[in-house]
């Protein structure tokens, strides 16, 4: 990876070519001006590129005349094949480096997709689901074996795979696709699950064995992603999200739990969230100009509730003490059982959950990150609407769940929104002039709304810098116009004034998401630290903290730990896998050993019931407060706040 060197201050980080440079500076907390969110018409992200290869795009007409000889727009430059230094003029920048201030220098390792295979895929790694061309041999009177045996000979004998189970819908189809087709035909075997290996699933005619594409679905709360992969190359052809359907039926687990307790419920609920990945399926196979029947095989990983509403399983158990989830391993499924626009024989296949309140997600993502055969103690976080954590190594691992909320996922807030474009996900204020804050979005495009890694940003400078008081009501006399008075009277500030953003509006911050931003963090880290204590540690034993959840690129691991979201650690203890659950169901997609690690992952862990966890309430308590109404939890914290 190339690495970028920032002068003056000497920050040195590393990128991947392609990457946006000033997406690089501002998760290397290299602050410079920055008003249109990277949109490449305000002009202000001016540097000089001293050294090392860079793109840059032709500069748009707003910005043309602003940008001086010799300087290039942060925004519109991208990272080459080069080390590269980038010299940061005086009139862009906004401040010194943090760590020149002295504010906890968290970066964050980032665990990259090539990092999670190379640890975790096994030596030979071939796909839970195949398809085999083969040519038969047109039957005669000599040669009287029947259609099926036929086939299945061809299979073992052409490609070693000896079939020894078929699914019965195979048959009725069968003997007019051969002999519509002249007797050339591609079979779909399933290898994956331990309950039924070399089953025939599918036969389509002709040669179609190549691509055989798989999709990975992270089923969240709020969030569905869709990952189409190339099971052959192990590339990720396309990748989708959106809101996942159910949420008109209620936020949390338990709102849908009880919606699919009456009536239809279940059906329309199930419904819902198969509407979610169909549609986002189809976005996905459309970018990637990929025909549908290339699928053929689907790894789903959420949460219990998610994952047995999907299923079509009654639910309510979870909810009802003693908390019994349907099953923890789920059986081979064919997609359109769950409701998917796919052909039959598509197969389906659900990550092991531990407990009614730990699900595959996590199980995805641990297994993904590869937790349960390393050595170092590990607090692992999955930060979303149903926040999961787990303590533990290669030794143990213990896990719980907390109820955090969707407001890391733009839920619940007037401008919240998914990491998608136009989400503010960087924010630096300028200390000189707290009325003009820098703006990174996603997409580099005018602002529409905040993301989960702007909230936490946005949350902790305003708080740095006097505008937001620990107690999360904002300094009306702070020096900045943006604080003000918003409908109905409560105190708001303001992100984005309507004339830099791409609504119709301004967009604000009010005191009301800060009161949700504050439970949600708080019960992230009140469950950390509960469960951390469970096990006999104390915080500063942990050796790594990963952390992991649907915040888009990059999450400012500093940031959340000034806010209280995360421990007050030293810096390189922190590592970011960007959403875990779906970097599992990618890694499920393409080895089939995969599948079983999961299933070994998932007996490994061992649940850990907060709500019966007597101390779990008061650490909740004394969460709700920025960072934490005990001070010498977040020593560094403290030191800059007391500046
Ligand atoms: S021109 Fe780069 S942020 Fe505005």
């Amino acid at each position: 990876m190339p690495e970028i060197k920032f002068v003056p201050d000497n920050v040195v980080t590393q990128a991947e070519q392609g990457e946006n440079l000033l997406e690089v500076m501002v998760s290397a907390g290299v602050y410079i001006h920055a008003g249109c969110g990277g949109a490449g018409v305000c002009g202000k992200c001016q540097v000089v590129v001293a050294a090392g290869e860079v793109t840059t795009q032709a500069l748009k007409k707003a910005a043309k005349d602003k940008v001086k000889p010799g300087h290039t727009l942060a925004c519109q430059t991208f990272i080459g094949a080069t080390d590269v230094t980038v010299e940061i003029p005086d009139d862009s920048r906004i401040r010194k480096m943090a760590s020149s201030e002295g504010e906890p220098v968290v970066k964050g390792q980032r665990i990259t997709r090539q990092q999670v295979e190379s640890f975790m895929l096994s030596e030979d790694p071939q796909p839970p689901v195949k398809k085999y061309a083969v040519q038969l041999t047109e039957p005669t009177v000599e040669d009287n074996t029947s259609d099926l045996q036929r086939l299945t000979n061809a299979l073992r004998t052409e490609h070693g795979a000896d079939v020894r189970d078929v699914d019965f819908h195979v048959l009725p189809v069968l003997p007019a696709l051969l002999r519509e087709a002249n007797w050339q035909a591609t079979a779909t075997v399933a290898n994956g699950w331990e309950s039924c290996p070399d089953h025939l699933v599918r036969v389509q005619p002709g040669d179609s064995a190549s691509p055989n594409l798989a999709l990975a679905v992270d089923v969240g709360t709020t969030s569905v992603w869709v990952a189409l992969v190339d099971t052959a190359s192990r590339e990720v052809l396309a990748e989708a999200s959106d809101y996942n359907q159910q949420i008109s039926f209620g936020e949390d687990v338990i709102s849908r739990i009880i919606f699919s307790a009456k009536g239809d419920g279940l059906a329309d609920i199930q419904k819902a969230v198969a509407g979610s990945i169909n549609k986002l399926t189809q976005d996905v196979l459309d970018k990637a100009g990929a025909p549908r029947d290339a699928v053929s095989f689907i790894a789903a990983a959420g949460n219990t509730t998610m994952t047995q509403l999907l299923l079509g399983i009654d639910a309510r158990n979870i909810r009802l003490s003693p908390y019994i989830p349907a099953a923890n391993v789920f059986p081979p499924v064919e997609a359109v059982q769950a409701g998917l626009d796919m052909p039959r024989g598509v197969m389906l296949y659900a990550f092991p959950c531990v407990a009614s309140y730990v699900g595959g997600d996590i199980v995805s993502g641990i297994a993904a990150y590869g937790l349960h055969k390393r050595p170092e103690m590990t607090l692992y976080m999955d930060i979303g609407t149903n926040g999961e954590i787990v303590v533990g190594n290669s030794d143990f691992m213990m896990c719980a769940s907390c109820s955090a909320g969707p407001a890391f996922e733009g839920g619940g807030l007037e401008f919240g929104m998914r990491a998608t474009i136009g989400a503010v996900e960087g924010f630096a204020l300028n200390p000189d002039n707290l009325d003009e804050p820098m703006i990174l979005t996603i997409g580099r495009t005018k602002p529409i709304g905040i993301c989960g890694s702007g909230i936490i940003t946005l949350l902790a400078e305003l708080m740095q810098f006097g505008v937001l008081q620990q107690n999360g009501k904002f300094n009306q006399d702070a020096p900045t116009k943006r604080v003000r008075q918003g409908e109905g009277g409560k105190l708001e500030y303001v992100v984005v004034w309507k004339d830099d953003a791409g609504v119709d509006s301004d967009i604000v911050l009010s005191e009301p998401d800060i009161d949700n931003l504050i439970r949600a963090k708080g019960a992230m880290y009140s469950g950390a630290h509960t469960l951390v204590e469970h096990v006999g540690l104390t915080m500063d034993m942990i050796e790594r903290v990963v952390i992991t959840g649907s915040f888009g690129n990059y999450v400012n691991l500093a940031k959340a730990v000034f806010i209280g979201l995360l421990p007050d650690l030293p810096a390189d203890k922190f590592f970011y896998m960007r959403n875990g659950s779906l970097a599992g169901a990618r890694l499920a997609c393409v080895d089939r050993a995969f599948l079983r690690t999961a299933e070994e992952v998932s007996r490994m862990m061992t649940h850990v019931e907060l709500s019966e966890a007597p101390a779990y309430m008061d650490k909740y308590m004394a969460a709700q407060f920025l960072p934490h109404t005990d001070a010498s939890l977040f020593p560094n914290v403290m030191k800059i706040l007391q500046k």
